[in-house]
């Protein structure tokens, strides 16, 4: 059942906390269940400044109270037999959910949502960090894991740069490299991990020759890592896997010599291991 939008369950999960652990204590008559469902986000600013006001509670805890939490939220890798039921969870009682179109369409319920792309996504992030400051809850969704070049390092970054107080819980996800690890049957404590995804990494040089297998998030698509590593002195018949668009349909795991990966064409949805 949906009111207005939200999610009902998480509604009323939320009024009863108000009512067993506040609201009897306030001396503020309590707002019938209706009313805070039908203006679930004004209520909950209003119950905001009551806790800050004249509970004189800190910001974090009367957050707290109100459950409001800024949820960083692993969607796996692509397909929905890895999203776990916590995502699922964290997602369905958010009043906002921001992430891009890949992954938001992994989720059903929760209130409203803002897709970004790759132009405009800091700026979502930003709008997402400070909405979740003024009293909604918000799940931001990264693909894969969000703490492995996902959306936690900007966040983190947007959170310290505003001076912003929000309760945030990261949801952990699938990672991309963890499954390619397991398609490939690699233990991953045994290998180097690195992304040198949209940028020039050149520390994948150190690290290419100390005779662990390297699984890394390719900067573009694995052609041009190949091509970077075979100009910078790499040989080009090492060993190499590459997993394309793992957990869909389509999926590919491909294993073939670096030159022959600097040659070929693959989707930018890719994680590289070289052997
Ligand atoms: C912005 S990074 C996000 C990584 C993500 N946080 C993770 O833990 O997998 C995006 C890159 O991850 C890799 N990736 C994400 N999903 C993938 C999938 N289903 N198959 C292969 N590579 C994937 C690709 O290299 C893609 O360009």
């Amino acid at each position: 059942m949906v009111v207005k939008g939200y999610d009902a369950t998480s509604a009323f999960e939320r009024v009863a906390a108000l009512k067993n652990e506040d609201l009897p204590t306030l001396g503020f008559p309590v707002i019938p269940i209706s009313i805070i469902i039908s203006h679930q986000l004004k209520t909950h600013n209003l119950y905001y400044n009551i806790l800050l006001r004249y509970k004189k509670l800190g910001i974090k805890k009367a957050r707290r109270i109100l459950l409001l939490v800024l949820y960083i939220v692993g969607a796996g890798p692509g397909s929905p037999d890895f999203v776990t039921p916590a995502a699922r969870r964290a997602v369905k009682k958010s009043d906002l959910i921001v992430g891009s179109g890949r992954v938001l369409e992994l989720f059903e319920g929760g209130g409203e949502r803002i897709v970004f792309s790759g132009e405009n996504v800091r700026e979502k992030l930003e709008e997402a960090v400070k909405r979740a400051a003024m009293g909604e809850t918000v799940s931001i969704v990264s693909t894969g894991d969000p703490g492995f070049s996902g959306v936690l390092k900007p966040v983190n970054e947007i959170i310290r740069k505003f001076n912003i107080n929000v309760d945030v819980q990261v949801i952990p996800g699938v990672s991309s490299i963890q499954l390619c690890a397991a398609r490939l049957l690699l233990p991953w404590n045994q290998a180097n991990i690195l992304t040198l995804h949209g940028r020039k990494n050149t520390e994948i040089l150190r690290i290419i020759n100390n005779g662990k297998p390297t699984i890394l998030l390719p900067s573009k698509n694995p052609s041009e890592t190949a091509s970077f590593l075979i100009d910078n002195g790499v040989d080009p018949q090492r060993k190499v896997a590459v997993c394309e668009r793992l957990s869909y349909p389509d999926e590919r795991v491909m294993k073939m010599k670096l030159e022959d990966v600097k040659n070929s064409k693959f989707s930018y949805m890719c994680v590289m291991v070289i052997y």
